[in-house]
């Protein structure tokens, strides 16, 4: 803990110490090997899930869940990983075994969790309207995009919490919160990390800039993950004041879409529609 109190880490280092404390579940290491060994087999992977069956169980339901539109019960692990798989599978799991450190961290933790789930389903959603990227790397990089803060959470435990919470889990605050503090900002150490995982590069790469003001415009989403996973964290911070302020979260949902996609007000109107529709699939996740 006392480690991070200066600032100016080497972002090398600090995930060199989370790798050394074994920060990082034993599944997800393992499922990591498996993918990289050329020589891996069905039942390496089958054997690494069930490491952690809490973990193996969420991913079935999720392979079972519409989004992943397999149109077939799926029963088995083995299963799951011969229609998703091996790649898609890890990426998932990896997202999932991160879900389960957001869980054990803190309250916090928790809650940017919830927050990383909804702005993965609004990545998809989003997808879906105007753009021509991969739905499924959208999704995962919308529940990856705050690792550094559950990382951070992790390692440091309540000092980062107090800071976290300081900021009103306001994700452009924190950025700079972090730098001035650690020489480095969740959103870097997020992308260096899933980069040593070797996740695909578009999901690194959108993960680590999701907090870089884009330059707006209808056709910003291009083929770039970085501006979508900005919008979708700004869309999942909006639902979450949905209960209280309605309104609110409406005015978000149609300022960013518009900004980000030129969406017009009807369009961001049934996305918002949607996305109420998606609400109950958040729990699978938690
Ligand atoms: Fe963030
Ligand atoms: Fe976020």
């Amino acid at each position: 803990m006392s480690t991070l109190a200066a600032p100016r880490y080497d972002l090398h280092e600090v995930l060199d110490r989370l790798e050394a404390l074994q920060v990082f579940p034993d599944v997800a290491v393992r499922i990591h090997e498996v993918v990289k060994d050329s020589q891996s087999t069905l039942e390496d992977m089958e054997k690494a899930m069930s490491m952690d069956p809490a973990l193996a169980a969420r991913l079935l339901k999720v392979a079972n869940s519409s989004f992943y539109g397999l149109n077939r019960s799926v029963p088995t692990v083995r299963r799951a990983v011969q229609l998703l798989g091996f790649f898609a599978t890890r990426d998932l799991a990896m997202a999932l075994a991160v879900g389960s450190m957001g869980r054990r961290s803190t309250l916090t933790g928790r809650a940017v969790w919830e927050h990383s789930v909804i702005a993965g389903i609004a990545a998809r959603r989003v997808v879906d309207f105007r753009t021509r990227l991969d739905a499924s790397q959208a999704f995962i990089g919308g529940l990856l995009h705050d690792i550094g803060v559950i990382m951070m959470l992790t390692l440091v435990g309540e000092p980062y919490e107090v800071l976290v919470k300081s900021t009103r889990l306001d994700g452009d605050r924190l950025t700079r919160a972090e730098r001035s503090r650690f020489g480095f900002d969740h959103a870097a150490l997020g992308g260096a990390c899933l980069r040593r995982w070797e996740l695909p590069e578009p999901i690194c790469d959108g993960v680590e800039h999701h907090h870089v003001e884009q330059q707006p415009g209808p056709r910003l989403l291009g083929n770039q993950l970085r501006p979508l996973l900005r919008m979708a964290a700004h869309i999942a911070h909006a639902m979450n004041r949905v209960r209280s302020a309605p309104e609110l979260a409406m005015h978000v949902l149609e300022h960013e879409s518009n900004q980000f996609m030129g969406l017009q007000e009807r369009e961001a109107l049934s996305l918002a529609r949607m996305l109420g529709q998606d609400r109950s699939e958040v729990r699978l996740y938690l």
